[in-house]
């Protein structure tokens, strides 16, 4: 796999490990790791090899402390637009990619922190994590999906408190509003995010590719999830997975999916 500059990459047991590394910076999104994490998404799309993700930040203070505030300076509106839109494009495609990304989050997740946590399928968090979108105090809003996927995870009316109070919760206040899935000891968050995806990963992948694909119709406009999930029932039914899954079961034995 390609070197990156901001981003450390390893692949064991099909599960990639992507940690970003700006530690000094609090692992703070620039540019760079935006079109970094752009390209990393599309291995993971494209590479049999690969069969789920975890992202992650170096240190053990922070998972991602926001956009990097300082390329903010002197921007204009229309080089606003056009980060909020490269930021979309990066974290829309993590969200829609078929095979599972988990975010493990060790430390702060904030701002375009906790928006890239939101972004992956599942958040596991350390004891230690805090999350927040503090934009208001910088005289902004989210930029990178922060106001919609906040409010599909939490809820409206908590959403907006955390968006207009610009407060930070700790991880055990984010696991009760259901903004991450578990809260595990900082020593063994890697452990469980990377049983979380193997676990996932012994399912039919082309079954898991759906759900996704189903869950993720009922947030957009213009689409009956109940129609698409149909569809995509149908469309499993013809797989040889589900052949195997089905005969698996009668015959009281553990299912070889294939991903066919
Ligand atoms: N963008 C750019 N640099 C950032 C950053 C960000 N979002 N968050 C932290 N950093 C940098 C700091 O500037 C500092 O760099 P320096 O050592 O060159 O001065 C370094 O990371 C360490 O951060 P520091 O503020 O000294 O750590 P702390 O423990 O005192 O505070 C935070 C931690 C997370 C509370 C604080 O860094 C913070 O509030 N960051 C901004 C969070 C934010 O508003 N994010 C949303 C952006 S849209």
């Amino acid at each position: 796999m390609k070197q990156f500059t901001t981003l450390l990459t390893e692949l064991t047991d099909g599960i990639l490990l992507i940690t970003i590394n700006r530690e000094d910076k609090l692992n703070a999104l620039n540019k760079t790791v935006i079109a970094e994490l752009g390209e990393v998404v599309d291995e993971i799309y494209n590479n049999p090899a690969i069969k789920g993700a975890i992202i992650t930040g170096k240190g053990s203070k922070s998972f991602v402390a926001g956009a990097d505030i300082t390329e903010f300076k002197g921007m204009n509106s229309e080089q606003g637009k056009e980060f909020a839109k490269r930021g979309h494009a990066v974290f829309n495609k993590i969200e829609m990619s078929p095979k599972p990304i988990v975010a493990a989050v060790n430390g702060f997740a904030l701002g375009g922190g906790c928006e890239l946590a939101m972004a992956c399928h599942l958040r596991i968090a350390s004891e230690n994590a805090k999350f927040g979108q503090p934009e208001v105090k910088l005289g902004l809003i989210p930029g990178y999906g922060g106001t919609q996927r906040l409010t599909q995870l939490i809820g409206k009316g908590k959403a907006l408190e955390l968006l207009m109070t610009g407060d930070t919760i700790d991880a055990a206040c984010a696991e009760k509003l259901g903004l991450v899935n578990d809260v595990v000891q900082t020593v063994e968050l890697l452990d469980v995010s990377k049983a979380l995806i193997s676990k996932i990963a012994s399912m039919a992948p082309i079954a898991v590719a759906e759900v996704i694909q189903s869950v993720y119709a009922h947030f957009k406009d213009g689409i009956d999830g109940f129609d698409i999930e149909t569809e995509l029932f149908g469309k499993c039914v013809a797989t040889e997975d589900f052949v195997e899954g089905t005969n698996a079961f009668m015959e009281k034995r553990k299912a070889r999916f294939t991903g066919k």
